[in-house]
């Protein structure tokens, strides 16, 4: 069972100043609704309620989301906005949420590596929260635990992209392991790669479940791409015992790091609530 879910929301945002000079970027809304509640809500549907989130300066605004606003709530109280907070509350009820501060930006393995104290010695998952990820039946964090009980090891989700867009993502290569083609066991993943370095069009999203084990192969990770600790890196050291599991996932992501994405899911999720 994973029952914990890591948040790295550390990071500046700068993709989105001035929007992101005094607010989190993962508090960007799409429609009326934080980029990281739609995260947390995917853990929920997942059965997971312990909340992990490794933020950092200017970041406050997160943990005021997941609490109670006493004035707000007693101010629309009986009123028709009051049910703009449903959704909202029952997530503070149903789960719990601890911090913890990443102090330097050393990369996303780094950031991971701060949620340790979070996590403790048990398999978790983690959301980076600017890819958004929707599905009408099951969520993809539900999606990957299933992978997840079957395999008992590392899970990646990926996706097919263009070849010219390999520089963004993690990119691994692996061999199918069952008669579907949606489980692969990985043999090698390189982070943000040229094209012609790319092993396949099979790019890393921002979920895992990783095993507890990572922690430590992140504590000995050397800097790489772009100067920092990369989770790609460490896990591709699981990968060389075969214990890391790519699985292509069902549904739709948005890259809301992008303002091209961030508009893209503004339409999608305008257009179905209409
Ligand atoms: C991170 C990872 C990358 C992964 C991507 C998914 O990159 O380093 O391997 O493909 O998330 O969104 P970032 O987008 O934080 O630069």
């Amino acid at each position: 069972m994973i029952k914990k879910c890591l948040f790295p929301a550390a990071g500046y945002g700068t993709r989105f100043l001035p929007a992101t000079k005094a607010t989190p970027k993962e508090m960007l809304p799409i429609l009326t609704k934080p980029l990281i509640q739609y995260g947390v809500e995917e853990a929920v549907d997942a059965g997971i309620t312990t909340m992990a989130i490794v933020s950092g300066r200017g970041k406050r605004a997160i943990e005021d989301h997941f609490d109670i606003s006493y004035e707000l709530e007693h101010q629309i109280k009986g009123g028709s906005k009051e049910t703009l907070l449903t959704e909202i509350r029952s997530l503070i009820e149903q789960c719990t949420f601890s911090y913890t501060r990443q102090i330097e930006m050393k990369g996303l393995g780094h950031a991971i590596l701060t949620g340790e104290t979070l996590i403790g010695n048990e398999p978790f998952a983690v959301v980076l929260a600017d890819d958004l990820c929707q599905h009408d039946e099951k969520g993809v964090l539900e999606q990957m635990t299933e992978v997840y009980e079957k395999y008992q090891c590392s899970v990646v989700a990926i996706e097919e992209i263009p070849m010219d867009q390999t520089h963004k993502y993690g990119v691994i290569a692996g061999k199918l392991v069952d008669n579907t083609d949606d489980t692969y066991r990985i043999t090698d993943m390189v982070e943000k790669p040229d094209p012609k370095e790319a092993p396949s069009n099979l790019a890393i999203i921002g979920r895992y479940i990783l095993t507890p084990d990572i922690f430590d192969i992140l504590r000995e990770t050397k800097a790489g791409k772009g100067g920092e600790i990369q989770i790609t890196d460490a896990l591709l050291e699981q990968a060389k015992q075969g214990k890391v599991i790519a699985y292509k996932f069902k549904g739709k992501r948005f890259d809301c790091g992008s303002v091209d994405g961030f508009v893209e899911a503004t339409n999608w999720f305008y257009d179905k609530m209409k």
